[in-house]
Parts: C-alpha cells; sequence; structure tokens
C-alpha cells in the first residue's frame, strides 16, 4: 500500500544493481583467488540484502558473521559514537575478511568497525559498500570496492529503511515527500 505521506522514486535498477553486483564479486573473487577461506562480514541491518546476493555471487570458500553497530550523534555531527550492538559470532585473527555495508555516509560507521576488527589482526581486511555518498564524509575511509557513488539524496530500498520501512524493495529508490 502506498505510504501517503511521501513516494518513492526509482534511482537504480533492481537489473543494475544485478549487474553492478556481478562485477564487484569477480573483482573480490579475484583478489582474494589465494584465499582458504574468506569471512564475509555484513553489517546489520542495512546489508542484508546486498551480502545475500553479493556472498552467492563470489566464487570462493566463504563464511558469513554479521556485525550490528549503531552511531549516536552528539551536538557536533563529526563527533559521532560508534557503538557495537552485535559482535561477530567468529574469530578473524589471520584470516580474509571482507565487510559489506549498504553505503558509505560520513564514514563513521565503517571507520569504527575497520579499525575494531583490524585490531584483531585478520590476514587481510577490505570492505565492499554498495552505495557511496561521497559528499557526506567527515572521515577518510578504505573501502577497496564501492557500487555506485550517488548524490545527498533521501535513498531506500533493496536493505535500505526509512524509519524501518522499504527494505524489501528489490530496487534503491529516492523519497519524495508530498
Ligand atoms: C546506516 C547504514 C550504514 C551507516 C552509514 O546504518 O546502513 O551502516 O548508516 O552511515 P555513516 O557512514 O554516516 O556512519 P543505520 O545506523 O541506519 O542502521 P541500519 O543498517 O540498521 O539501517
Amino acid at each position: 500500500m502506498p505510504n501517503p505521506d511521501y513516494a518513492i522514486d526509482q534511482m537504480i535498477s533492481a537489473k543494475s544493481i544485478a549487474a553492478r553486483v556481478e562485477t564487484l564479486a569477480k573483482e573480490i573473487t579475484s583478489y582474494f583467488n589465494d584465499t582458504d577461506k574468506l569471512i564475509v562480514v555484513g553489517l546489520l541491518r542495512g546489508s542484508f540484502v546486498f551480502i545475500a546476493d553479493l556472498a552467492r555471487e563470489i566464487d570462493l570458500p566463504i563464511e558469513i558473521d554479521f556485525l550490528e553497530a549503531s552511531s549516536y550523534g552528539n551536538s557536533m555531527e563529526s563527533s559521532r559514537e560508534v557503538k557495537i550492538l552485535k559482535d561477530l559470532a567468529g574469530e578473524i585473527s589471520g584470516k580474509d575478511v571482507l565487510v559489506v555495508e549498504d553505503i558509505v555516509d560520513t564514514g563513521h560507521t565503517l571507520k569504527h568497525v575497520l579499525q575494531l576488527l583490524e585490531s584483531r589482526n585478520p590476514k587481510r581486511i577490505e570492505a565492499c559498500a554498495l552505495l557511496d555518498k561521497p559528499s557526506r564524509r567527515e572521515v577518510q575511509i578504505k573501502s577497496r570496492w564501492s557500487g555506485f557513488e550517488i548524490p545527498d539524496e533521501f535513498i531506500v530500498g533493496y536493505g535500505i529503511d526509512f524509519a524501518q520501512m522499504n527494505r524489501n524493495l528489490s530496487y534503491i529508490g529516492k523519497v519524495r515527500f508530498k
């Protein structure tokens, strides 16, 4: 049922996402081609759709794990605190790790998560984000792969929510308030 307060305009189609996911998975497969096992870590909740599609296209032995982080803004947005709400189930010391994020906005979440996981001494750790909003960046982050660069729009779908809704859209849409 359509929401009376806003409409959603398609921004990136399911077909374009699928094509990009396939390319990213090929690059990831080639980068980690000598691994005995790749631990693919999804950041909850937004990455759950992307990780499901990406993981099925990666042609390597993989293990899936999840981590949930939440960022709390205080009066200064640039001094956000990132809190770990759910940690990984498994160990990553000496392992190859790929962190999968739906969107990099200010960069605080990914920066904090990468710092935390790097402190556990993985063999290699890289990140892959489906969407990137470079105009919103507040901190430098190291993400080797990025699906699409997008402008600073209010987006939903393919795992991303608006007040916890619309995560199940198969495409990325732009919210337009009526
Ligand atoms: C969103 C998104 C990223 C983060 C990006 O998560 O999924 O994890 O914000 O923002 P940043 O680059 O400014 O840190 P959110 O906290 O909305 O949780 P969700 O994944 O459960 O939707």
